[in-house]
């Protein structure tokens, strides 16, 4: 039998790259066309099957998840629950709040501002029917100024990856991490070993590192759009642009061509 996966939303966070919008609400409750922002994401995870999900939040906005979510009946999960980070202290450290939640079993981790055109599913299911070890999500990225702001893989000649480099100077490579993680539970023995980053933080990219330091690693290639909404006010308005035009979280082949590919581009604040 299928081991049953988790969800963590982690919606915490300063989102000090949209302020002055973040000053008055938490960004992940900023409008994306005619809905909040982690609406998207709730989507996203439920249409992959889990209805057993923890929203991690933060600050002083986190009431207003719960007017928007409340049970989480109406948005088809099961068993919604509520984690709260005392102090931004990093998206691996926001993961280990869930550690209880999550228990022994496979988890799929989604950043509250990752936006998707297509159906996260059948990464979930291979995860699902494999559930060891780690399985990441890419996507093609053409514009080094982007990847800049992303975590990057470098590939081995055997096509694996072998390193993530954390908002490189130089990416080694055409491939932007997504916020989109499965992990097996090994994963919140890993967070505790993390050192904190130059900027503060418990980094996911390390808990990446520590899978593919050990042969653990698995990805797949996100076909059609993919946004982080949160990266900047530009790219927050690329996403709006997208899902007023075209709607996201689509399960079948129905893709549209991707008429907002000459504004990812844009000058992304940072
Ligand atoms: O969106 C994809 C990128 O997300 C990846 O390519 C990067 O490897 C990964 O590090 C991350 O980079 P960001 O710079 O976008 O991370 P950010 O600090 O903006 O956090 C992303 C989300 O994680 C945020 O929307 C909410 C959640 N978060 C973040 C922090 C720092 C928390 O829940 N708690 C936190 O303390």
């Amino acid at each position: 039998m299928l081991r049953a996966v988790k969800g963590v939303i982690l919606a915490g966070g300063t989102g000090s790259r949209l302020h002055p919008l973040t000053r008055i609400t938490n960004k992940h409750l900023l409008p994306i066309y005619d809905r909040p922002m982690i609406n998207y994401c709730i989507e996203a995870v439920v249409g992959a099957g889990i209805t057993e999900i923890m929203v991690v939040t933060g600050g002083t906005h986190a009431g207003e998840f719960l007017r928007l979510l409340g049970n989480g009946h109406e948005y088809g999960i099961d068993r919604l629950s509520y984690g709260y980070q005392e102090r931004p202290g990093g998206i691996a450290e926001a993961l280990g709040l869930a550690e209880r939640f999550v228990g022994d079993d496979p988890v799929l981790v989604m950043l509250a501002d990752n936006v998707v055109e297509r159906s996260i599913r059948p990464m979930v299911d291979a995860f699902r029917s494999d559930p060891h070890g780690a399985r990441i999500l890419l996507t093609p990225v053409e514009e080094d100024a982007h990847l800049r702001h992303l975590g990057v893989p470098v590939f081995g000649e055997d096509g694996r990856i072998t390193a993530i480099v954390e908002k490189p100077e130089h990416p080694p490579s055409h491939f932007g991490v997504t916020g989109i993680y499965c992990y097996d539970a090994g994963v919140f023995g890993v967070i505790p070993t993390l050192e904190t980053s130059g900027r503060g933080e418990l980094e996911i990219t390390d808990v990446n590192n520590h899978y593919i330091a050990e042969g653990l690693m698995g990805y797949d290639v996100l076909e059609g759009f993919w946004g982080d909404a949160g990266e900047s006010i530009d790219a927050y308005y690329v996403v709006n642009d997208f899902v007023r035009l075209h709607g996201v979280n689509r399960a079948g082949a129905d893709r549209v061509e991707d008429d907002c590919t000459d504004l990812t581009g844009a000058d992304r604040a940072g």
